[in-house]
């Protein structure tokens, strides 16, 4: 399906393939089918879920958003010498669009943007503010779930310049080993050879800094696991009793991730749509995996998936790092 984004500016035409409620149904279902049981956290992000991750971005414990902003705006300029003139930039996962306006205004004479994201509210307001905030630059937003393969619109691929990717905020570490490795594949063949993809990953680091990142003093980040829940009982039907559920970050050394898990304080039974799901006490619900890793690793995983690492960024004390690499 195709519609206007908006008549405004200078957005092009919105190209919608944002998932169903029947997609967000069969993925709950079959996560609380299993032996051990999941929810993708891709659906963590509806309204209520987007705006708790704001906030989580400005949590005092929450290191990543402000430590990798300060990483591009020293070193924005050097990214844009990479990308060359008259690019076309293409971000995956773009939300609020908020970090790439330093990268588009250190570049010179910048063609197309292409916010991808799978929340159309989001995308339609970035894309608006890049828009306004760049006024010769054409937007083309995509709305998809942007791990799956999509059509570049052809004004970036009719773009003089180079074709350059944008995956930050370290994502990235929401995929598994393998994963990340397809979804890294997926970009450098929708973007070609010779782009330049620039990707924030999230540094190892001690226990007790990781675990407080992902459990704050304020409760935001046990706000936002639980919104799934709530997320499931307003749109699927459901009936969870959030209080029933405890939230809890995991740092697992052996798989270099932290995990998020909501664990049932008590035997229940809970019902979506016509299905029934029993949880006994203690039985947890795996949310998401945020891996975190290392300069080297990061860099051989790219490598896999097609990429020449090129240079990488990180600050003073190694918490953050971004990559720029060139598919081969
Ligand atoms: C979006 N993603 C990179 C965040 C992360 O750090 O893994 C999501 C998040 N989960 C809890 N806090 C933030």
């Amino acid at each position: 399906m195709s519609t206007m984004a908006m008549a405004s500016g200078c957005v092009q035409q919105l190209q919608d393939l944002e998932p169903t409620t029947q997609d967000f149904e069969s993925a709950v279902v079959e996560g609380l089918s299993a032996a051990v049981k999941t929810l993708p956290c891709k659906f963590f992000y509806d309204a209520a879920g987007s705006a708790l991750f704001d906030r989580i971005c400005k949590l005092p414990e929450y290191y990543p958003t402000r430590t990798e902003l300060r990483i591009l705006e020293r070193h924005a300029g050097e990214m844009a010498e990479l990308l060359g003139p008259e690019a076309a930039l293409v971000e995956f996962g773009s939300g609020s669009a908020n970090k790439v306006g330093l990268i588009l205004s250190r570049l010179e004479n910048p063609r197309v943007y292409v916010p991808v994201d799978i929340s159309r509210s989001h995308l339609l307001a970035g894309a608006a503010a890049l828009a306004r905030a760049f006024p010769e630059l054409r937007v083309a937003p995509v709305c998809a779930d942007y791990t799956r393969a999509f059509r570049l619109p052809e004004v970036a691929r009719s773009a003089p310049g180079r074709l350059g990717g944008f995956f930050p905020g370290s994502t990235i570490g929401n995929f598994t080993r393998p994963e990340a490795v397809e979804f890294l594949r997926q970009t450098r063949q929708t973007l070609g050879s010779g782009a330049v993809m620039i990707v924030g990953a999230d540094l190892r680091k001690d226990e007790a800094v990781l675990n407080a990142a992902y459990d704050d003093s304020a409760g935001v980040t046990a706000a936002f696991n639980l919104n799934l829940l709530r997320r499931i009982n307003r749109e699927l039907g459901g009936n969870f009793d959030l209080a029933g559920f405890a939230h809890e970050a995991r740092w697992n050394a052996d798989e270099g991730r932290v995990e998020m898990h909501l664990v049932s304080r008590g035997r229940q039974q809970v019902r979506i749509g016509g299905q029934h799901f029993d949880f006994m006490p203690g039985e947890s619900i795996h949310t998401e995996n945020s891996y975190k890793y290392t300069i080297d690793g990061f860099r051989e995983l790219a490598s896999e998936a097609g990429y020449e690492p090129l240079r990488v960024w990180t600050d003073a004390k190694q918490l953050f790092s971004v990559h720029a690499l060139r598919a081969r």
